[in-house]
């Protein structure tokens, strides 16, 4: 009878460190799977006021990873993450245009990619005012070109 409750108590405890570890699994899998950054790359990224930004101007914003232009035209904003293999691209004022320094593409100061290894532009971001008449930025939202 001893015996039989040993054992049924080993069974259950068993039980209990195997449910345990398949909870600790599934979390830690849902954390990696989550986005890195996923409270700031959710929200509207604001960039500043458009009177701040001079013609032809760009503002880099390294941490969010994009970059904010004006042009006659209007405002535009792009990805600096390159569309080949995802490296953060430079910008190199001297030579007017965007670089990866892992690979070599190289993209026009709005976007164009000018020779590869990348095969495509640099994504559009959707860029607008806020209620305070500030230009932000989507990060989530490309804008098809
Ligand atoms: Fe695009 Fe390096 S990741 S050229």
């Amino acid at each position: 009878m001893a015996e039989t409750l040993d054992r049924r108590r080993i069974l259950m405890l068993g039980a209990a460190a195997l449910a345990a570890a398949a909870g600790l699994s599934g979390y830690v899998s849902a954390a990696f799977l989550r986005p890195l950054a996923a409270g700031r790359q959710r929200g509207a990224i604001v960039v500043g006021y458009p009177e701040d930004i001079a013609d032809d101007g760009l503002v880099l914003l390294a941490d969010a990873r994009l970059v904010v232009g004006r042009t006659t035209e209007g405002f535009f904003a792009l990805s600096l993450v390159c569309p080949h293999l995802g490296c953060v691209v430079r910008w190199l004022a001297d030579e007017g245009r965007f670089h990866c320094p892992c690979h070599g593409s190289q993209f026009t100061p709005d976007g164009g990619v000018l020779n590869g290894p990348a095969s495509g532009d640099l994504v559009a971001l959707a860029v607008g005012l806020d209620d305070l008449g500030r230009l932000v930025v989507d990060p989530s939202a490309e804008v098809i070109q």
